[in-house]
């Protein structure tokens, strides 16, 4: 069986690191997410896998022709212009292979077991199984209404605070047949939330599959940042070797660093004495740390820079950006790639500062 991941959508909400790295790449634990998303569909027994690709396709495929796929095949559907979540698995069609097809939102982190969810289709008279998890707040999600045999009676993508029933949301992985490819309209954006599944809702076709298992969808700075602190924790995605303090050989470490795991830091990295690395920190390549500096709770992207002093929490330090002496960026801030924070600033309360962007020293307190 194959998989089609999407993976065209341009990362609105998860910007400014959008603008330069796809979120399919966007790394948790020093791994970009594609990796995990392959683990994900190689547990479920899949042979292969089309990749619906619009926006910065060539750095995801860059990153796929350099991974040992041990077999696994993969396939590219580039679109030219948006075709939504359907038309994306529409144009993905001419490399698959006309039997039940497995589809995935390319930003799912997820521990559940693909197999059952499978299996659970084709026992079933369904068209379409949709897999659903539990969650706090679905209005950000497709909320899916199922009865006790799980048939589907209802599904509102984004639905409103008042149109809450249920806390079930589909978790945007499922098993669809060949003829569901068939219904969706050729040639134009379709989005299979708002259009497919409420036709096939209609026609008693669309059944769930509930999963209790871990699941984030990784599109916004709070959940990416959680994902990458669960991938740290070894709550989900750890491979063979997993270790908390995955700190790489080439690192120079100054004198009295505090490193407190669970901590990645990637190759060529630099860490002055008495800086601090706390828990559930990822530090991508070439990055800098400098002494006394605080970085915790936090990703740092490659060839980041924290310098002396600098104290950063809970954020988002994007590809070659840099943090002045003595600034502090916390609270859920995310630094677009090469921007720069000056001396002094204060940053909080998910602040974001687009790529390239200097704050001179001294300018915002927060
Ligand atoms: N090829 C292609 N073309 N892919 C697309 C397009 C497109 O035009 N638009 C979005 N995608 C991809 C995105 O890259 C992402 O991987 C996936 O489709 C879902 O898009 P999001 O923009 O992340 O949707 P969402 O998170 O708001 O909602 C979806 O996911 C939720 C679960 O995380 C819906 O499917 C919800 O119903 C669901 O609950
Ligand atoms: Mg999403």
């Amino acid at each position: 069986m194959q998989a089609v991941i999407l993976v065209g959508g341009q990362g609105t909400r998860l910007r400014p690191i959008t603008y330069d790295i796809p979120k399919a790449l966007v790394p948790l634990r020093n791994r970009p997410f594609m990796g995990y998303m392959l683990d994900f569909l190689r547990s479920g027994g899949l042979e292969g896998a089309v990749l619906s690709l619009g926006y910065l396709p060539d750095p995801i495929q860059g990153y796929l022709a350099g991974c040992d796929l041990g077999g696994f095949s993969v396939d590219y559907a580039v679109e030219d212009h948006a075709l939504g979540t359907a038309g994306g698995i529409k144009n993905a069609g001419r490399y698959l292979d006309g039997g039940p097809v497995v589809v995935v939102n390319g930003d799912v982190l997820s521990g559940m077991d693909l197999r059952k969810a499978i299996d659970r289709h084709l026992n079933s008279d369904a068209l379409a199984t949709i897999t659903l998890t539990s969650v706090e707040d679905p209005t950000a999600y497709g909320l899916v209404e199922v009865d006790h045999d799980m048939l589907v009676h209802r599904f509102i993508e984004k639905p409103a605070y008042d149109e809450i029933t249920t806390n079930l949301v589909n978790a945007g992985v499922y098993v669809l047949e060949p003829e569901v490819l068939d219904m969706i309209p050729a040639g134009r954006e379709v989005s299979i939330e708002r259009e497919i599944f409420p036709e096939l809702q209609a026609r008693g076709r669309l059944r769930a599959h509930v999963s209790s298992s871990y699941w984030r969808d990784i599109g916004t700075p709070r959940s990416y940042l959680a994902a990458s602190q669960d991938v740290l924790s070894g709550v989900v995605g750890a491979g063979d070797g997993f270790d908390y303090l995955d700190v790489c050989d080439s690192t120079r470490l100054g004198d009295s660093v505090r490193l407190l795991p669970p901590v990645s830091v990637a190759a060529g990295c630099e860490v002055a004495d008495e800086a601090t690395i706390g828990g559930r920190t990822a530090i991508g390549r070439d990055c800098r740390v400098g002494s006394g500096a605080v970085v915790e709770g936090s990703v740092l992207l490659d060839g980041a820079e924290v310098e002396p002093g600098a104290v950063v929490r809970g954020s988002i330090i994007g590809p070659e950006a840099r943090v002045g002496q003595n600034a502090i960026v916390r609270g859920l801030a995310v630094l677009g790639a090469r921007a720069v924070v000056g001396e002094g600033n204060v940053l909080d309360q998910g602040i974001r500062v687009n790529p390239g962007v200097v704050l001179p020293p001294r300018s915002i307190r927060f």
